[in-house]
């Protein structure tokens, strides 16, 4: 990005600029990758433009069925402009099946289908280490009133709806995600931050016996193969289909 533009804030794989309209920011996807509140880290050639366009396609998916994002539209190919919002502090994690720190935190074994989708919600402080927080809590802290939250959980519900049966056409198991909203100008709750193959796990249905197969960033969270293949995988798949 030159420096025509102010950079506001940088978290650990996006860089925010801001635009000549104080309503929009522009978000530069860069190619880090970190894990366990990186203590993890590395670089990835090419990350940052997959996560872009995959961001980008899934987000058009969504404002199609009318689920509002702050998305607008593609700069380049790991930019984007989207609406400036205020970051409501909460990690909204929905499981399909029970993976990750679900089977670390309890007794359900990895692979579990889950009866109905699981929302776990957490606070996003890097030095608290987001930790899983409560719906008392959240309202004790003020971060949000009880109706701002039904409305961010019910939300959460419809985005998996739609992205469950969008991934299952290509072939791709949505296990779980992690999502990120914010407050507009106008005050309205929308879905902020990127839905990439870094907070999404995705899992290849096309294989015969029961091997997982992950495409997303737990091949770097637990060391299984070629990140940008997986990544690259799946924003084939997304193009051929869309
Ligand atoms: P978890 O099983 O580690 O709690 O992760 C659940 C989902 O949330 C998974 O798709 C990865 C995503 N995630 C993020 O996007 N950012 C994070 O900091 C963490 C911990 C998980």
């Amino acid at each position: 990005m030159n420096n025509e533009f102010e950079l506001i804030y940088e978290g650990k794989a996006k860089k925010v600029f801001s635009h000549d309209d104080e309503d929009k920011v522009i978000i530069e996807f860069k190619d880090d990758a970190t894990a366990f509140n990186a203590l993890k880290k590395a670089k990835f050639e090419g990350k940052g433009k997959l996560n872009c366009l995959i961001s980008a396609k899934i987000f058009e998916i969504l404002i199609n069925k009318n689920i509002p994002t702050h998305f607008i539209k593609l700069l380049n190919e790991n930019t984007l402009i989207a609406k400036k919002i205020r970051v409501i502090p909460l990690e909204i994690v929905l499981r399909n099946i029970a993976y990750g720190s679900l089977c670390k935190q309890t007794t359900i074994k990895p692979g579990t289908i889950l009866a109905k989708p699981l929302i776990d919600i957490y606070l996003k402080n890097d030095e608290l280490n987001d930790p899983l927080i409560t719906q008392d809590r959240i309202e004790l802290m003020n971060i949000l009133s009880s109706r701002d939250l039904d409305l961010i959980i019910d939300l959460t519900l419809k985005i998996n709806g739609i992205l469950k049966s969008f991934f299952e056409n290509i072939k791709l198991q949505l296990v779980d995600f992690k999502l990120e909203f914010g407050y507009d100008s106008k005050n309205n709750i929308i879905l902020g931050d990127e839905i990439s193959p870094d907070n999404c796990r995705l899992w290849d249905l096309n294989q015969k016996n029961d091997t997982i197969v992950s495409l997303d960033k737990d091949r770097f969270r637990n060391d299984l193969g070629d990140l940008i293949e997986a990544y690259s995988e799946i924003n084939r798949r997304i193009n051929e289909f869309v």
